[in-house]
């Protein structure tokens, strides 16, 4: 199997193509490093340190992993992107290349107008691609849990479902609900895929991925295969967050009461997920939809866990809720559906989340020193009102 990565240089593109390189499939990769940029203009970094991508290609081992081919292009620009993709035909496509951050989209009117530009002129480009270049490539777009909001019914696993308005029903979009910009972005990208899969019937996997943690996925064993790892309250998510924090002995830092619930998945049941849904694509034309995640927890439950992994690990920290910056509910109803990973093999979470909490504390602890460097900026300061 032939398969891009838009988004290659990232937290979930770098072990995603560890994990297709080693099991002997073709990558070509594609990044504009920005976010490398942007963390640094935040004054953060990766907690893990990487190499830039040059180097990181190097250091694969040439026994375990074949090679990958690399382009330097923004995914917005068309004609470069377009040519990357004539070059290679590839079988599939995978999207990760996206600003991730909602607090960053939530800063002001133009992270806003950024965010929102970057990610749906980014993805029109590659249904314009796909439709140009070869109509059966398979598309594999990032989208988020963080679609649906935290609605007081059941979230099914399905594109469209059925409503009844005045007594008449018809079918409708899977309602979305979402809390930041950044989230509308990806709202807006399955709107414009269910689209281009209605009119030219190219074929789709449309994920709603959940918060992934992790330092690691079984092809990352040393230092130099490290992928990013960011807890800045911009760009980190919050068990990554969380397990920075105890490793710095300071306070974990739960918004509001903490009842948030949410549906997590680790890095490296993520990347199987993956590779599952690129190696059993729908049929041509398809349209899939799959809800990503192994478990639900309230951010409240993951700090108290993180808290009581930490101590018996001899590290002493304590739970200090911070006011909550966002506009979100923090007590809700909370049951998505999940059928499509576990129908292909993954049925739960492959790790106990306390094993692998305890695998990212051990991993960070030896850059508690580069890790100190950025304590200022975990607290959280985008305030969604402001
Ligand atoms: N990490 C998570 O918990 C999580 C959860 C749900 C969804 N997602 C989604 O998964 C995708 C990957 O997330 P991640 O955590 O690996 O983020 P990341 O920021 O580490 O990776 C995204 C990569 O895309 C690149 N990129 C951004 N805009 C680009 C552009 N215009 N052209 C080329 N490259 C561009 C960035 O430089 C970066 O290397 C994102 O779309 C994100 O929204 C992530």
């Amino acid at each position: 199997m032939r398969t891009l990565i838009a988004g290659v240089d990232g937290y979930l593109g770098w072990a995603l193509a560890l994990r297709l390189l080693s099991k002997g499939h073709e990558v070509i990769g594609v990044d504009n490093f920005y976010t490398r940029k942007a963390v640094k203009e935040v004054g953060s970094d990766s907690a893990l340190p990487i190499g830039s991508f040059h180097q990181r290609v190097r250091g694969l081992p040439k026994d375990k992993f074949s090679k990958i081919a690399f382009y330097n292009v923004d995914v917005t620009d068309y004609k470069r992107l377009k040519k990357v993709i004539s070059k290679y035909k590839p079988d599939s496509i995978v999207d990760f290349a996206e600003q991730r951050s909602a607090p960053y989209s939530m800063r002001s009117r133009s992270t806003a107008a950024y965010t929102l530009s970057n990610n749906i002129v980014g993805t029109l480009n590659f249904i314009y691609a796909i439709k140009e270049i070869n109509k059966k490539i398979h598309f594999l777009k990032m989208g988020t849990m963080g679609e649906y909001g935290t609605p007081n019914f059941d979230i099914p696993e399905s594109t469209f479902v059925e409503a009844t308005i005045n007594g008449k029903s018809d079918r409708i979009i899977t309602p979305k609900n979402a809390g930041s910009w950044y989230h509308w972005s990806k709202v807006y990208d399955t709107d414009n895929l269910i689209f281009a899969n209605k009119v030219w019937g190219l074929t789709m996997t449309d994920i709603m991925q959940g918060p992934v943690y992790g330092t690691r996925t079984n092809d990352i064993t040393s230092e130099a295969l490290f992928t990013r790892f960011d807890f800045d309250e911009t760009w980190g998510t919050v068990l990554n967050r969380y397990c920075v924090e105890a490793v710095l002995g300071v306070p974990l830092t739960p918004y509001g009461s903490g009842g948030q619930t949410r549906a997590f998945l680790s890095l490296e049941d993520s990347v199987t997920a993956l590779s599952l849904l690129l190696e059993n694509p729908p049929p041509d034309g398809g349209y899939r939809t799959v809800n990503q995640f192994t478990e639900t927890y309230s951010v409240m439950e993951l700090a108290k866990l993180v808290r009581d992994k930490a101590s018996s690990l001899g590290l002493n920290v304590e739970i200090k809720s911070v006011d909550n910056p966002r506009v979100e509910a923090e007590k809700h109803y909370y049951n998505p559906e999940r059928k499509v990973l576990p129908a292909l093999g993954l049925k739960g979470p492959t790790k106990n989340l306390k094993d692998e909490v305890e695998i990212m504390i051990k991993d960070l602890l030896p850059y508690k020193s580069r890790l100190e460097k950025h304590k200022d900026v975990i607290a959280p300061k985008t305030n969604w009102r402001a």
